[in-house]
């Protein structure tokens, strides 16, 4: 059995960034992780990271936007440490080395994103994510520490009220291990896959939220799914909002930038809730071209502006969608984007669960409150990361040491095994694929009760049918089929806890609208959906919204 003291599942910055303060601060670490950390989801996040610095911006403001972006969902002294943890960190992330744009007289270039008071987004042209995450990387790289790569998460240990250590499925060996560590940080990052149509990458399958729901953790707030405006057609690739924030603009199959029936104010750089209901509201009422696109126009900020500024937008828009933006405009529409519910956390990163920490997209803080900022999500990798690596190491020195049975490991790999055994069943692809229908047609930007009804029968019928899930493939190594039946396995259970709390929420706050109540209720839903997991499906309870400040007012862009 292996043994360590911190243990962190998932290598993208917010699984960097933790195992480095756990570093940092003396511990024996082990990072955790089913890809390279290069390859990371976090390196897909294009156009920046949000800080209030300058004299002209105030971190005050960035609280507030943050705050009213989140429709009043966020807690408020979480997102108050969060803001005031920018600045220091994108500097920090500058020493580590990352080389962000810069604007003509040499301080770090920014530019406007939807719900901001400020042109406050700090970028790497529009590939923001993998500057920071390359720079990390060699950050990390100098420090001692035990990688596990390619490895798949597939349960947590939790006994005696607090977490032991973790099961692993080492996929180049074909081998489960077991990792002994009295404290577990999950950095999985999200859960997008349970959608067809998502700009999240392959990998996010909600691994470590799926294995921290089953271990008893608190999943908070998931029914607030984020739908990016722009997704490129067909293959749903992010068209960063950085495209917007550049100046460009949205128009309809008629050529009308209708923006401003819905946000007359500040038009395309309304919050992405607002201008994703826009571009699904003009497909519904017929105004969008055949099957719901609308342009993105970029052609009036000239060749040098855009294919400097906007370098893997060019290369995308021409290698997957054969156009070139500098002279055409972008067919997109919305896809799912971002989670902000998660792993139930504070800002160190504690669950409830004694020994477990999470960070990143997997968590829940909650600073994202219903809906989140653009350029928010690279800076909560960050911030929260570091602060649940410190939590963690800090346990790590206190806590009992692990007491790992050889039957949690056996238990587990009986389990799994009896998925290659079984001479008959269906393929995990059946079930996800089934499962992404539903959830794209039936749990999207409108939600209707009859359709989330509807949605929750056919989730818990997959999941009934995943009991006698079939792995086919026999191989030791690399087996990708029984890889597919773990992931599927997280994503149903996700994918009911979703439907269940957006059941329940009569309301529309945020990402989440209902067309039987269309308007946000502060009386009844002021409060945080707790979802925890019992052998009926999940239980819901509430919790209350942190307030410092602000009372909830009407969002109006
Ligand atoms: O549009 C984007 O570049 C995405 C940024 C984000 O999700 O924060």
């Amino acid at each position: 059995m292996l043994r360590h003291e911190v243990v962190v599942v998932g290598a993208g910055l917010a699984g960097q960034r933790a195992a480095l303060a756990a570093v940092e601060a003396g511990k024996d670490v082990a990072l955790v992780s089913k890809l390279h950390p290069l390859r990371s989801h976090s390196g897909a996040a294009q156009g920046g990271i949000n800080a209030a610095v300058g004299k002209e911006d105030s971190v005050d403001t960035h609280i507030y936007d943050t705050v009213k972006g989140s429709d009043y969902l966020g807690d408020q002294d979480a997102i108050e440490f969060f803001c005031r943890e920018a600045g220091p960190t994108v500097v920090e992330m500058e020493h580590f080395g990352t080389i962000f744009s810069r604007s003509a007289d040499g301080s770090l270039a920014r530019r406007p994103f939807g719900g901001a008071g400020f042109p406050r987004t700090i970028y790497a042209a529009d590939r923001t994510g993998l500057a920071l995450l390359q720079a990390l990387y060699e950050r990390l790289g100098t420090e001692k520490f035990t990688m596990y790569e390619e490895w798949d998460l597939t349960s947590i240990i939790a006994r005696e009220g607090r977490a032991q250590g973790i099961v692993a499925f080492d996929r180049r060996h074909g081998n489960f291990e077991q990792i002994a560590a009295p404290s577990v940080v999950i950095a999985t990052g999200p859960t997008g896959r349970i959608y067809g149509r998502t700009t999240n990458a392959h990998s996010c399958t909600g691994d470590g939220i799926a294995a921290a729901y089953r271990a008893g953790a608190f999943l908070k707030d998931m029914e607030f799914v984020q739908f990016h405006p722009t997704a490129l057609l067909e293959s749903g690739i992010l068209i960063t909002e950085g495209a917007r924030g550049e100046g460009g603009i949205l128009k309809n199959a008629s050529g009308e930038r209708f923006m401003s029936r819905y946000a007359p104010h500040v038009l395309e750089l309304a919050s992405r809730d607002v201008v994703s209901r826009a571009i699904f509201t003009e497909a519904l009422e017929g105004r969008a071209f055949p099957g719901g696109y609308v342009h993105l126009e970029l052609m009036h900020l000239g060749r040098e502006r855009i294919e400097s500024r906007l370098q893997e937008i060019c290369d995308f828009c021409r290698t997957f969608a054969g156009i070139d933006p500098v002279t055409q405009p972008i067919p997109v529409s919305p896809a799912q984007h971002y989670m902000m519910g998660g792993i139930g956390t504070n800002s160190q990163g504690e669950t409830n669960i004694p020994g477990l920490f999470a960070a990143g997209e997997a968590a829940c803080v909650s600073i994202h409150g219903a809906n989140r900022l653009g350029g928010n999500s690279l800076l909560e990798t960050l911030v929260f990361g570091k602060q649940a690596g410190i939590a963690a190491a800090a346990h790590a020195g206190t806590a009992p040491s692990p007491a790992l049975r050889p039957a949690d490991l056996d238990n587990e790999v009986a389990h799994i095994r009896a998925m290659s055994d079984r001479g008959d069943g269906v393929g995990p692809e059946t079930l996800r694929t089934g499962m992404q229908e539903t959830m794209d047609t039936l749990v999207g930007i409108y939600r209707t009760p009859d359709e989330l009804t509807e949605a929750l029968r056919r989730v818990r019928e997959l999941k009934t049918r995943y009991a006698s899930v079939r792995v086919v493939d026999q191989s030791k190594v690399y087996n990708i089929n029984l890889t597919d039946a773990l992931e599927t396995g997280h994503m149903l259970d996700l994918a009911e806890v979703i439907v269940v709390g957006a059941i329940a929420r009569t309301e529309s706050r945020g990402a989440h609208t209902r067309r039987d109540f269309p308007r946000r209720d502060d009386v009844n839903w002021m409060k945080h959906t707790m979802a925890r997991n019992t052998p009926d499906g999940p239980e819901l309870t509430y919790t209350p919204v942190a307030y410092t400040r602000w009372e909830p007012k009407e969002r109006v862009y």
